[in-house]
């Protein structure tokens, strides 16, 4: 009823036009139409895409446990790597998992060349705590390089002071983020071994220790209904009975647990996406049919921020080595996954948009997008750290 009163109105408005409502719908219609137009949409596109679920290959073709395997162990595999990470580390934080350290929880920040007030910002929130309840942390920020030496020697000078830039010779560029994604693989992997978790993360994010850990300790029922009565009957005395120490600040076993992790436990997770790629070609994100011929991507983690355990970072980082190179570093690490098979698990409890600020609102949050005001980070973290939440 209402559509059709608004059609009435909107036919008399063209009517008092000098040309005929008819007319105007004929020439939209031709505009919308046009070849050129609906091809910039990438309507033809989609006709040419292939079917994801019966037609998906992506090199290196074939079974890749076994060669990883043969990397993991540290011998040659029979089959070269075809995309291996060898630019140089200008800075190398060598020491930052050593001297006696067992850090069981690493934040490896992506950032840019000229944030530094956003690095800044989180050294002195969510990058600060270097011992969380026992869980020894650290973190470090990845860069690449740039053409300004008066910026070079800003990072030289914060390097000195706080000893966590991880820098490789690479131009930094956000097209170049999944070789940044790749440098922070590699370095996690032989220069973090104790690391039971890495958080891969970008300037721009809050984060909570307090609830990233409890993710990690149950991450297929976060958050735990603490004022209900738990479903699994089986364990239903036990639960009441810890109940209270978890609604309290109960980490006590959090060292534990987290250290007892074996490095076979492959944890891949963060905002999961399950969505077709973009053939508009005015998109930031716009691919080809040559670089990607298929009508969805896999499932994959949006890379703002995300967690691996270690068994997932090294398998991630060696099935690398046989996967084709690919421009967007989410995608990336959810064809690594693919063709490894971990499948990444999904918590919305990582926002990769800004979530509306509240303090209760974020009670649960483990991490959201969009903070990129130092000054904003700073108020938000230290409200939700004084409430017991992050
Ligand atoms: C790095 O690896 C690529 C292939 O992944 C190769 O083309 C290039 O020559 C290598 N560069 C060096 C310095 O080894
Ligand atoms: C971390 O904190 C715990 C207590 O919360 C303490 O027992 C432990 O020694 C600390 N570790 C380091 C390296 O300071
Ligand atoms: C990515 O880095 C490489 C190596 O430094 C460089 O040749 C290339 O131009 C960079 N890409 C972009 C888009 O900046
Ligand atoms: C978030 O806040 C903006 C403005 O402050 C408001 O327009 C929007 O509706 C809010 N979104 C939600 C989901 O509450």
């Amino acid at each position: 009823m209402r559509l059709f009163r608004t059609t009435w109105r909107l036919r008399r408005k063209l009517s008092a036009l000098p040309v005929k409502p008819v007319t105007v719908t004929i020439i939209l219609l031709m505009i919308i139409c046009s070849p050129v137009v609906l091809n910039h949409m990438g309507v033809f596109t989609h006709f040419l895409e292939k079917d994801y679920y019966t037609e998906f290959s992506y090199p290196l073709e074939g079974n890749l446990q076994p060669l990883v395997k043969e990397l993991k162990l540290g011998n040659e595999p029979p089959i070269k790597p075809i995309n291996v990470f060898n630019y140089s580390y200008l800075k190398l934080c060598q020491n930052k998992c050593s001297n006696n350290e067992n850090p069981k929880l690493l934040f490896v920040v992506k950032s840019a060349l000229h944030h530094s007030e956003q690095r800044q910002a989180i050294r002195q929130t969510w990058g600060n705590q270097l011992n969380f309840s026992g869980v020894e942390i650290r973190r470090v920020f990845l860069l690449g390089t740039g053409s300004d030496p008066e910026i070079q020697e800003k990072v030289d000078e914060e390097d000195k002071l706080y000893d966590d830039i991880v820098q490789a010779d690479f131009h930094d560029d956000y097209r170049n983020n999944t070789l940044k994604t790749m440098s922070g693989f590699k370095w996690a992997v032989e220069h973090c071994p104790s690391a039971r978790y890495a958080v891969f993360s970008d300037d721009d994010m809050y984060i909570s220790t307090k609830n990233l850990l409890r993710f990690i300790r149950n991450p297929s029922s976060y958050p735990e209904q603490e004022s209900h009565p738990r479903k699994d009957f089986e364990h239903r005395d036990r639960s009441l009975k810890e109940e209270p120490a978890l609604v309290a600040e109960g980490f006590e076993n959090e060292q534990n647990e987290v250290a007892n992790l074996n490095e076979e436990s492959k944890l891949y997770a963060g905002y999961v996406f399950h969505s077709p790629p973009q053939r508009h070609r005015s998109s930031k994100w716009y691919v080809s049919l040559n670089e990607y011929p298929y009508h969805l991507w896999p499932p994959y983690v949006t890379a703002g921020a995300y967690v691996v355990s270690r068994g997932a970072l090294l398998d991630l980082h060696y099935g690398s080595f046989y996967t084709k190179y690919f421009q967007f570093d989410d995608i990336f690490l959810a064809l690594v996954a693919l063709k490894i098979n971990i499948e990444p698990v999904h918590c919305s409890e990582f926002y990769f948009w800004k979530k509306n600020y509240s303090k209760l609102g974020y009670r649960d949050v483990i991490a959201s997008h969009g903070y990129s005001n130092p000054d904003e980070l700073r108020s938000v973290w230290n409200d939700l750290k004084s409430a017991g939440y992050a």
